[in-house]
């Protein structure tokens, strides 16, 4: 099970922009990729848990101010390196309304990988 949550707005989040909002115990990395495109990932590296929003977004690439890990956020996938991925959040645009949808186990949602 999972619920629907208003977390920002277009307007809050523009294009090349990333922020990270948080819903019960998830601390959670909204980004606005070029072409409208928004997606939510978990705000928290899985390496050693720097926070992902203040990390240096390129393009599609986010790289981790921690130890430069660097993340596809397209995809979630890890670039460097490649065997790590993000947790991802669906997310839903309702005009200028962005929402995530979160479990509501109670928990919070996050990878973790090795170095
Ligand atoms: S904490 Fe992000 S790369 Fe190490």
């Amino acid at each position: 099970m999972s619920d629907w949550h208003d977390v920002a707005t277009l307007d809050d989040l523009w294009e090349g922009d990333v922020a990270e909002v948080a819903v019960g115990p998830d601390t959670i990395l909204l980004a606005h990729l070029p072409g409208r495109q928004v997606r939510a990932y978990q705000g928290i590296c899985p390496h050693s848990e720097y926070s992902l929003a203040g990390g240096d977004l390129d393009g599609d690439v986010l790289t981790c101010t921690g130890h430069l890990w660097e993340f596809d956020l397209r995809t979630g996938e890890g670039v460097n390196p490649s065997n790590c991925r993000l947790y991802e959040y669906p997310v839903r645009l309702s005009g200028e309304q962005i929402a995530v949808s979160v479990p509501t186990d109670g928990r919070p949602h996050y990878n973790r990988c090795r170095g």
